[in-house]
C-alpha cells in the first residue's frame, strides 16, 4: 500500500492479501489464518479424561506415552485459536491522487483553492497545497457519487501537514451527503511541520445520492491555515470468510431466554444479515426507533393541529422493521421514553427548535407523550402485527447522583423538568393503554447494579406492578473488563428477580482496551462467567430471564468505538469472524472461567 499509482476511478483489485497485511498484530494473524476450521463439540459429546485414562489402563508404556504426546498435539489444534476460522482479504482501491503525476482531482470548497506543488511532498514528489480558505468548512473536496456505493464500508487513507499557524490542528475529512448532511471519516491531530497520517472508516449511508469527500480544519480545534494534503487512497476491504460450523447461540439458550442483536440500518448487509439469522432470534433498533429518527419535525411544524398530537414517521425504521417481518425475527422497541436522543423542540411551545424557546405546560406535554406513544405502537402494530414483543417504555430515568427523591434523574432530564416525576407512571399508563395485550413493557437502565439504581428501579418498578403497568426490567449492562463485579451484578439480578418480573439483559457489550489474543481471551473468560450466571440464575428461578441482547454484531460497528480508539465489545471482529468472546458466549469448554 505505500506507493500506488491508479488512475482516478479505476477499479482494480489488488492481489489477495494475507490478514496480517491490513494493520492487525501478528498474533492476530497467527490465530486467525488457522487453515482448517474446528468445531468445538458441546461438552457433552467429548470424552471426559477420566473415561481417556480407563481406555489407556492396559497400554504398554511407550505406546501410551506416544498417543499421550500426540493427543496432546491434538489438544493444541483444538484450543480455542483453531476455532476462529479463515479470513482472506482483498483491497479494492476505488479512488487515489498522490499529485505525483500532475493528476488533481480536488477542487476548492468554497472560496478555498488547491494546486499541485512540488516542494513538498509526503511521498513522491508532489503533494495538494490548498490555500484561500475563509471559513472552517473550506477545504479540498472531490465528487465521488456514483464510486462510492451505498451499504458499501470505504477506508480513507491520506497524509496532511501544515507549516503556519497554532502548535497543533484538527483536520477533518470528512463525506457530505446529498450536499446536506456530513458525516464524520477520518480524523487526526496534526503538529505543525509534520506530515500526520490521516485514516478513518465509514459506510456509506442508505440514501446517499451524491457523495463528496473533503479535507477541511476540524470545528472543535480548527484554523483557518492553509494546508497540504497527500497520498490519499479510498479503498474496499473484501473479505472472504470461512467461520467453519457455528453452533447457534439461539438454540444453545433456547430453553433460557431468546438471544438479540441490535443493529443500526447501516449494518444491514447479505453477509451480516446472514450472521444475524444463523444466531439470534430477536434484534433491536440501535437508533432508528428512537425519538428523534420517528418525530417528524417538517410535519409537526407544518399544521398547528399537530400541536398535541406530535406527527411521527418511519422511513428510518422501516428497513429493519420489514427485514424482522420478512424473517420472522422479533423485535425489542427501543425506547419511547428518554431524556437522550429526544430533540428539545419536542418539548418546546410551537415545537420552536430555538435554543432557548419556552417549554410547553405540563397538560400539554402529557397529551404529546400520549399521542406519540400512542401513534407509535398503532402505526407498528398495524403494519408489522405481533413483530415487536417488548418496548422500553422508560429509558434510564433513574439517575441517583442527582438527589433528587427517588433517586430520579432530574438535570438533564426534559421530561422530568416538564412534567415532574409521574411523566414515569404516565408513559407507562399510555403504553398499556395502546399496546396490543401480548407485548411486555419494560423499565431500562443502565450501572443496574450500583446501589443507588437498585432502590431507586426496585422501588420505581414494585409500584408500576403493583397497578398493573410494568412486565419487566431491561438493564442495558454496558461492561468493562474490570466493572461491574460480577458478584454485584448477580446479586442485583437476584434483588430485581424478586420482584417478579421478567428481566432482560438489553444492551450487552464489554470494551477491551486492545484486541490481543490475551485481552480476547480475559473477555471471553469473563463473558463466559456471566453467561454461566445468567443461564444458572434462570434455571434456578432466581430470575425469570427471556432475553439477552447484545449493542451490536461487530466490533468495527460499536457505539463504543472512538476516533483512533476502537474498543473490540462484543462476539465478532471486524470481518464478522468469532471471538473467543463467541465461543464463550457458546459455553465451549475450550474456554475455561478463570
Ligand atoms: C447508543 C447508540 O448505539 C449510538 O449509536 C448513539 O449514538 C447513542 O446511543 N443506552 C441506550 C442506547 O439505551 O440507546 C444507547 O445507544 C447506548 C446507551
Amino acid at each position: 500500500m505505500k506507493k500506488i499509482i491508479f488512475r482516478f476511478a479505476l477499479l482494480l483489485v489488488m492481489g489477495m492479501l494475507t490478514y496480517a497485511l491490513t494493520g492487525c498484530d501478528k498474533k492476530d494473524s497467527e490465530a486467525k489464518s488457522a487453515s482448517d476450521p474446528k468445531v468445538t463439540l458441546p461438552a457433552s459429546q467429548e470424552k471426559s479424561n477420566d473415561a481417556k485414562e480407563e481406555d489407556k489402563a492396559d497400554k504398554p508404556a511407550k505406546e501410551a506415552e506416544e498417543e499421550k504426546t500426540a493427543e496432546e498435539d491434538a489438544d493444541k489444534e483444538e484450543g480455542p485459536a483453531a476455532h476462529y476460522g479463515t479470513v482472506e482479504v482483498s483491497e479494492e482501491i476505488i479512488f487515489s491522487n498522490n499529485f505525483d503525476d500532475g493528476k488533481m482531482d480536488f477542487t476548492g470548497r468554497g472560496p478555498a483553492k488547491t494546486q499541485i506543488v512540488t516542494d513538498k511532498a509526503a511521498d513522491g514528489t508532489g503533494s495538494m497545497f490548498v490555500s484561500g480558505r475563509t471559513a472552517l468548512w473550506n477545504g479540498a473536496t472531490v465528487d465521488l457519487s456514483g464510486i462510492m456505493k451505498i451499504n458499501e464500508t470505504y477506508i480513507i487513507k491520506a497524509r496532511v501537514m501544515y507549516e503556519n499557524g497554532p502548535d497543533s490542528v484538527r483536520m477533518d475529512c470528512k463525506l457530505e451527503k446529498n450536499n446536506e448532511e456530513y458525516l464524520s471519516f477520518a480524523s487526526a491531530m496534526a503538529n505543525k511541520g509534520e506530515w500526520t497520517p490521516i485514516s478513518g472508516i465509514i459506510i456509506v449511508p442508505e440514501d446517499t445520492v451524491n457523495a463528496e469527500v473533503y479535507f477541511e480544519t476540524g470545528f472543535a480545534a480548527g484554523e483557518m491555515i492553509d494546508f497540504y494534503v497527500d497520498e490519499v487512497v479510498i479503498y474496499t476491504e473484501n473479505a472472504v470468510v470461512n467461520r467453519g460450523e457455528l453452533p447457534s447461540l439461539k438454540d444453545i439458550y433456547k430453553d433460557n431466554f431468546s438471544m438479540g442483536v441490535a443493529v443500526t440500518n447501516a449494518e444491514l448487509s447479505p453477509a451480516r444479515k446472514e450472521l444475524i439469522l444463523e444466531q439470534f432470534n430477536s434484534m433491536t433498533a440501535g437508533n432508528e426507533m428512537k425519538p428523534d429518527s420517528l418525530l417528524d419535525y417538517a410535519k409537526c411544524i407544518s399544521d398547528p393541529k399537530y400541536d398535541d398530537n406530535p406527527a411521527v414517521k418511519f422511513d428510518r425504521a422501516k428497513l429493519i422493521l420489514d427485514f424482522a417481518q420478512e424473517n420472522g425475527i422479533k423485535l425489542r422497541g427501543h425506547t419511547l421514553v428518554w431524556h437522550s436522543q429526544t430533540p428539545r423542540w419536542f418539548f418546546a411551545e410551537g415545537y420552536s427548535q430555538e435554543a432557548n424557546a419556552p417549554l410547553v405546560s405540563k397538560e400539554l406535554m402529557l397529551k404529546r407523550l400520549e399521542n406519540y406513544i400512542k401513534q407509535v405502537l398503532e402505526y407498528t402494530q398495524t403494519n408489522y402485527p405481533g413483530l415487536i414483543y417488548a418496548w422500553d417504555v422508560v429509558n434510564e430515568a433513574v439517575n441517583p447522583s442527582d438527589g433528587a427523591e427517588g433517586f430520579l434523574r432530574t438535570r438533564d432530564s426534559l421530561w422530568y423538568q416538564v412534567i415532574g416525576p409521574e411523566f414515569i407512571e404516565k408513559a407507562f399508563e399510555y403504553a398499556r393503554k395502546y399496546a396490543d395485550k401480548d407485548v411486555k413493557l419494560f423499565y431500562n437502565d443502565y450501572n443496574t447494579e450500583e446501589s443507588g439504581r437498585v432502590q431507586g428501579i426496585t422501588k420505581l418498578a414494585a409500584s408500576l406492578k403493583e397497578k398493573g403497568l410494568i412486565d419487566g426490567i431491561g438493564l442495558q449492562s454496558h461492561f468493562a473488563e474490570g466493572s461491574p463485579s460480577l458478584v454485584d451484578f448477580e446479586k442485583s439480578v437476584r434483588d430485581y428477580g424478586e420482584l417478579g418480573l421478567e428481566i432482560q439483559i438489553t444492551e450487552l457489550d464489554m470494551r477491551l482496551g486492545e484486541n490481543t489474543e490475551e485481552a480476547y481471551m480475559r473477555q471471553a473468560k469473563r463473558y463466559k462467567r456471566l453467561f454461566v450466571m445468567l443461564k444458572n440464575l434462570d434455571d434456578t428461578g432466581a430470575a425469570n430471564i427471556t432475553n439477552v441482547t447484545f449493542w451490536g454484531l461487530s466490533d468495527d460497528i460499536s457505539w463504543l468505538n472512538e476516533p483512533g480508539k476502537p474498543s473490540y465489545p462484543l462476539l465478532f471482529d471486524k470481518y464478522l469472524l468469532q471471538k473467543p468472546a463467541f465461543w464463550a458466549v457458546a459455553l465451549s469448554p475450550d474456554i475455561p472461567l478463570y
